[in-house]
């Protein structure tokens, strides 16, 4: 990720946790390390990597964290930070990150004020995390007001995103995490979404190559993204194709096991289709085919497909919109596209237009 002296790698390979130790003395000689993951990853591998550390980095500790989204909140964060301090956690140090988005979140926004900001190694555990949250610098934790809302741009000094830990992941979040793959497809890169449709099923079954070629294709783009925007004032929106819808319906779902952040996304970005196709900006039968690849993967492509009873109406969804971090003087930004693979930003929505298109995806039959 070039952003010049706090340019970064992201190593991606099956057996990077068991290489760590030797890997981080290299790049950070004489640093001490404090391990941050959630109490399910640390089942599985946080042994592992302090068996990795051992004999090549100092180990200051270890924190398990109780697994899920309400973890990324002021409470956890202050314990986090003080559990550092008390650690003796030192500015030269690094804080490592193993887990999820949720872990790489909070503890990057743990790193960042610690000390004014001590360095940091994600070593991200799901897919999610491992093509999406764990580059970039985004950090944060969510507030009762809404999501992602309080938070710093702190960037990693390394990433080691190892595809073996990914044979824990149960499949429902191992599919979540495919919808941001397919995202890097659908917003730029037409030959990868056509990979994709022919490499879906290898990929959701973990096989090595199949994954390491989707996780570098997806960060690669990411990394030149955030090169270009670090801090999201034009391109780097992008990354939202399907988060404005997403986002709301996440939020409306309590954001709850009910709806998890990548199905979300999958049916935002086929509304995100649909929803250019009914303004004429791509061709006809472009939306079809982004909801066909969607459900091959076992992902929800519409309203219909949340389980549970309820149905959102129109006003709860477009308030919901209304809180979005992108909008600007009250008007919604909305990544639309011209084809799959030509996503582009725009504020250019008519509110009413906007609000006779979700009557129509609210009636949507499964
Ligand atoms: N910073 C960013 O740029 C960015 C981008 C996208 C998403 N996010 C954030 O990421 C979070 C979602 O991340 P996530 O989907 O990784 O969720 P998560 O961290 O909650 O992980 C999902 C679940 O999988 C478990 N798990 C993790 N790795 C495992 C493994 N290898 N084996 C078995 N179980 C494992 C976790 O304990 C958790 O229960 C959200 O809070 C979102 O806001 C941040
Ligand atoms: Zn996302």
């Amino acid at each position: 990720v070039a952003l010049g002296a706090r340019s970064y790698d992201v190593l991606i390979g099956e057996r990077l946790i068991a290489a760590a130790g030797a890997e981080i003395a290299r790049r950070f000689p004489g640093a001490a390390a404090a391990i941050i993951t959630d109490e399910t990853v640390a089942a599985h591998h946080a042994g592992a990597l302090e068996t990795a550390l051992g004999g090549h980095v100092a180990c200051r500790g270890v924190i398990a964290m109780p697994a899920g989204e309400r973890t990324k909140c002021f409470a956890e964060l202050a314990r986090l930070a003080e559990w550092l301090l008390e650690k003796g956690v030192e500015r030269g140090d690094l804080v490592i990150a193993l887990g999820g988005g949720v872990i790489g979140d909070l503890a990057g926004f743990a790193a960042a004020i610690v000390r004014r900001g001590v360095r940091m190694v994600q070593v991200p555990t799901t897919l999610l995390s491992q093509v999406d949250s764990s580059v970039g610098g985004k950090t944060g934790i969510n507030t009762p007001q809404g999501k992602n809302l309080a938070g710093a741009f702190h960037q990693p000094s390394l990433v080691l995103a190892d595809t073996g830990v990914l044979a824990t992941l149960p499949d429902r979040e191992t599919r979540a995490g495919y919808a941001e793959v397919a995202k890097y497809g659908l917003l730029g890169d037409a030959a990868f979404f056509d990979w994709l449709e022919q490499s879906h099923a290898r990929i959701l079954a973990k096989e090595p190559e199949a994954l390491a070629r989707a996780i570098e294709v997806s960060v690669g783009a990411k990394a030149a993204i955030v090169a270009r925007d670090e801090t999201e004032a034009g391109d780097r929106m992008l990354l939202n194709l399907g988060h404005t819808f997403g986002h709301a319906l996440e939020a409306w779902a309590g954001f709850s096991s009910r709806l998890l952040h990548g199905e979300a996304v999958a049916i935002g970005m086929a509304e995100a289709f649909r929803y250019s196709e009914r303004r004429s900006l791509c061709a006809a039968g472009t939306a079809a085919r982004v909801e066909r690849h969607l459900r091959a993967a076992g992902l929800p492509t519409c309203i219909a497909h949340i389980p549970g009873n309820s149905l959102p109406t129109v006003e709860e969804l477009i308030t919901l919109m209304g809180q979005d971090k992108k909008v600007q003087r009250g008007r919604l930004t909305f990544i639309l596209a011209r084809a799959i693979g030509e996503a582009f930003v725009t504020r250019d929505v008519d509110r009413q237009d906007l609000a006779a298109f979700m009557a129509d995806e609210i009636k949507l039959p499964a």
